[in-house]
């Protein structure tokens, strides 16, 4: 462990200044709690809003440097071996968002992984960077996506050759996590930074046995969830900067955009959260991932032994996109028994109050944190899934079919920024094939936007965006999510 790991700076000087009971001549209103609707002062508590201090504070992120602001972000950035970190307020959205920006002052081209978060979609439409898609690879027994292979990375950016940046995801949110030191090394050997969309990894750093984090297989600039599984408050992230040079990303552009991308007012609070959240991980990590990792290989045993029911684990490492995988998801295959996951999120719901992160056609998804109490939790949903496998019985056929590949995507005919801001009408869905679509589709499973802002609709996509629709599938980013409708660019008059 670095020295001051077991520190929180920003923590302590937020507490210091409450305790000194200051004149507080400042915003927010509430005045550390005392003029707080007496409703929120007992939900909340005092010492909470007492903590809810703005920025530009003497003796928290004003003073003599480093300030303890600055102190914080230090051990952040030592805790995950990054050359220099920011905290975010406005979660790994924001990250995305400011890494888009950043890349925008060194050209107008990036690669990136097909299936990136919306986020990263907006990040598009703010930096008018012009994309070139990779395809993940699919799953075709789960109809999931997973990572990005090295090769694939590697033929999107020959054929890209002004590109500015490579931006993958790792993990997924079922978990498959990428080769990202070949990724690393494809964008290197091509001279171009790798952006690796960290959300769902911000424990990975903290344990031996999980698989090794991006910013130590060699990425440039890593986004991370930290609320996510490190178990900040939500709405808190960071983003990291590795072992970059200036020339592949210009550590002012990453700073501005930062700024750019943030309230004036950041929340002290979520701010102490991810302070306390990294000293959490880099004492205390290594200790709780442990026994969440045992736990869950338990609970993974015993949801296996429920018949009609498999899970997804390291089993999944070597299949293609996948080489390694975080054992802090809980991803059940439901493809077993006879009802989606769709059907079974809701029961599980009705049964035990068991509220899942995320559920599809053929797996449900539940997540853990690193600091979890979990058993009760965990057997919990053992015991529901059991009650609802009874309810629903297997299915007849011994397991579904797949979902049929989508066909390739159109072609780009505008930025997602020209799309995004340029005139745009509503159109009936047959009447959108050759427009061009100002929204994103994205089927699922697999969760690939089969559609972005910018690219030509064709007749086969609008096909098969409507036949996923009818064999119970969903479609996000659409305005109209039955797709009787489609947003798209307005013809020129
Ligand atoms: C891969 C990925 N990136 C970014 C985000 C955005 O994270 P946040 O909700 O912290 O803004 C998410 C959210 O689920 C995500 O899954």
């Amino acid at each position: 462990m670095s020295s001051g790991q077991d520190k929180t700076p920003y923590l302590d000087a937020l507490r210091e200044y409450a305790a000194r009971d200051p004149a507080r001549l400042h915003v927010p209103g509430h005045k550390g709690g005392l003029g707080a609707d007496a409703e929120l002062l007992r939900a909340l508590g005092g010492p909470a809003l007492a903590l809810d201090i703005p920025a530009l504070t003497h003796g928290i992120d004003l003073g003599p440097a480093p300030t303890p602001f600055e102190q914080a972000q230090r051990l952040a950035a030592q805790a995950w071996g990054a050359q220099r970190t920011w905290f975010l307020i406005n979660g790994a959205s924001q990250g995305n968002i400011a890494a888009g920006l950043a890349l925008a002052h060194h050209g107008r081209e990036v690669v990136l992984q097909r299936n990136v978060h919306s986020s990263t979609i907006d990040a598009l439409v703010l930096s008018g960077l012009r994309p070139t898609f990779a395809a993940p690879e699919v799953d075709p027994e789960l109809g999931i996506a997973h990572c990005l292979s090295a090769d694939a990375l590697e033929r999107a950016l020959a054929a890209t050759p002004a590109a500015v940046g490579a931006w993958v995801v790792s993990p997924t949110y079922f978990g498959a996590v990428a080769d990202v030191r070949a990724l690393a090394a494809v964008a290197h050997r091509h001279d171009v930074p790798l952006i690796v969309d960290e959300a769902w990894g911000a424990h990975l750093a903290f344990h031996e046995e999980l698989p090794e984090h991006a910013l130590a297989a060699g990425a440039d600039l890593v986004i991370s969830s930290t609320h996510k599984i490190v178990g900040s408050l939500t709405q808190s992230a960071m983003l990291h900067l590795g072992p970059t040079s200036p020339a592949r990303i210009e550590v002012d552009a990453v700073d501005r955009a930062v700024t750019l991308t943030e309230s004036t007012s950041p929340s002290s609070l979520l701010t102490g959260s991810l302070d306390a959240a990294r000293r959490q991980a880099a004492t205390h990590g290594r200790a709780l991932l442990g026994r969440t990792i045992a736990l869950l290989a338990r609970t993974r045993a015993e949801i296996r032994a429920i018949d009609g029911l498999d899970v997804l684990d390291e089993r999944l490492a070597g299949r293609p996109g996948v080489f390694a995988y975080d054992p802090l998801r809980l991803a059940v295959d439901v493809r077993g028994v006879a009802a989606s996951g769709y059907e079974l999120a809701p029961r599980l719901r009705q049964i035990g109050d068991i509220n899942m992160e995320l559920y599809g056609q053929n797996v449900i998804v539940a997540v853990f944190g690193m600091g979890e109490r979990g058993l009760p939790e965990a057997r919990r949903l053992v015991r529901a899934l059991q009650a609802a496998v009874a309810d629903v019985g297997l299915d007849p056929h011994g397991g579904r079919a797949s979902f049929a590949a989508p066909p390739p995507w159109g072609e780009l005919a505008l930025t997602p920024r020209e799309a995004f801001l340029g005139a745009q009408e509503v159109v009936a869905a047959p009447d959108a094939a050759g427009r061009i679509a100002a929204e994103s589709l994205a089927t699922y499973p697999p969760g690939i936007p089969n559609v972005l802002p910018g690219e030509r609709l064709t007749a086969e996509t609008l096909a098969y965006v409507q036949h996923t629709l009818e064999q119970g599938g969903s479609v996000r980013g659409a305005s109209d999510r039955l797709l009787r409708s489609v947003r798209v660019v307005a013809e020129q008059a």
